[in-house]
């Protein structure tokens, strides 16, 4: 037997939509070329780098190329549990809605081709810009403590990744004729293909709400707050490692309250990148505090408040109260 459930046709959908987009590394995203130096890598939108007003345009273009291999890294890290979550919420339906079980099946297989794109773009930066790059955190020591939390909370923190993705699509096609080609089309690529993941986060996330008790609803909100934490805490390693990379790559001698600054623009921008710009997304307001009642929103909101000054500072929206 054949089980379909109410939201079939929507995973159908979302398998229509991913054979249609479905592209290949060399062939679609490469295609032979390699990076521009002379090029921005992150956008303005994305690094904030025309945040600090000393640093030169050379030093402005640097900072974005960090910042971009950072990129690759961390979206490195974070597809390394989503993948494994997404194989564990396909198992479970595996004897069930069979169109459901392929477009999980299909978001887990683009989620490992994003890991192999984002490690060979790693591999062509570290073959050209200076020794002396850290990476901070290990993916699979970082998924494993993940996957310790509820497939509630994982789901939720997954929703918000998966949908910064469309905000940095935006922010990569903003009228800038210096950006990279290739990293546009990493932008534009992987958002393609995200864009399905993030419905199926949303269709498995409250699908797994409605069978959660109002404590074990609780206690997956504290599970949130703790993962989004956890990814700060990444983020505030990998701030500083960066921060010391470029002042040591950069021709330029940084005093040092310029050097405080640097660091603390690094973080900021990572923030917005991690995890702000997908809380601002109305869509993944709208999905997650429908879930929540006012003082689970509450205690969200509260543990957000810290971050919500990353936002870059001609922001076009303002934080989501
Ligand atoms: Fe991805
Ligand atoms: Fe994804």
């Amino acid at each position: 037997m054949n089980a379909s459930t109410p939201h079939t046709e929507r995973y159908a959908k979302v398998i229509e939509v991913s054979k249609r987009v479905r592209w290949e590394i060399e062939r679609d995203v490469i295609r032979g070329r390699s990076f521009d130096y002379a090029k921005t890598f992150l956008p303005t939108g994305l690094s904030l780098v025309d945040e600090l007003g000393f640093l030169s345009p050379a030093d402005q273009r640097l900072l974005s190329q960090v910042q971009g291999r950072s990129y690759a890294y961390i979206f490195g890290l974070v597809e390394r549990f989503i993948a494994a979550k997404v194989m564990q919420v396909a198992q479970a339906k595996a004897l069930d809605d069979q169109v459901a079980l392929e477009a999980l099946v299909r978001m887990t297989d683009e989620e490992l081709k994003h890991q192999a794109m984002f490690r060979r773009l790693e591999s062509m930066m570290a073959a050209d810009m200076p020794a002396g790059y850290v990476m901070t955190a290990d993916a699979n020591a970082v998924a494993k403590a993940v996957l310790g939390a509820s497939t509630w909370a994982v789901l939720a923190l997954t929703l918000d990744i998966e949908l910064f993705t469309q905000a940095h699509y935006r922010a990569s096609i903003e009228p800038d004729a210096n950006l990279s080609p290739l990293w546009k089309d990493v932008f534009l690529f992987h958002w393609r293909e995200e864009s399905q993941h993030a419905i199926l986060d949303e269709l498995e996330l409250v699908a797994e709400d409605a069978t959660l008790s109002q404590a074990q609803r609780d206690t997956a909100v504290d599970e949130l707050i703790a993962l989004v934490g956890a990814v700060d805490g990444i983020l505030q390693a990998q701030a500083a490692a960066d921060a010391g990379y470029f002042i040591a790559i950069a021709g330029t001698a940084f005093s040092d309250a310029q050097k405080e600054q640097i660091h603390a623009l690094m973080l900021k921008a990572y923030r917005w990148q991690y995890i702000v710009s997908g809380v601002m997304e109305p869509r993944f307001q709208k999905v997650l505090f429908a879930l929540v009642d006012a003082q689970q929103g509450a205690r969200i909101q509260a543990a957000l408040a810290p971050l919500s000054y990353a936002v870059p500072q001609c922001a076009p929206l303002p934080m989501a109260a």
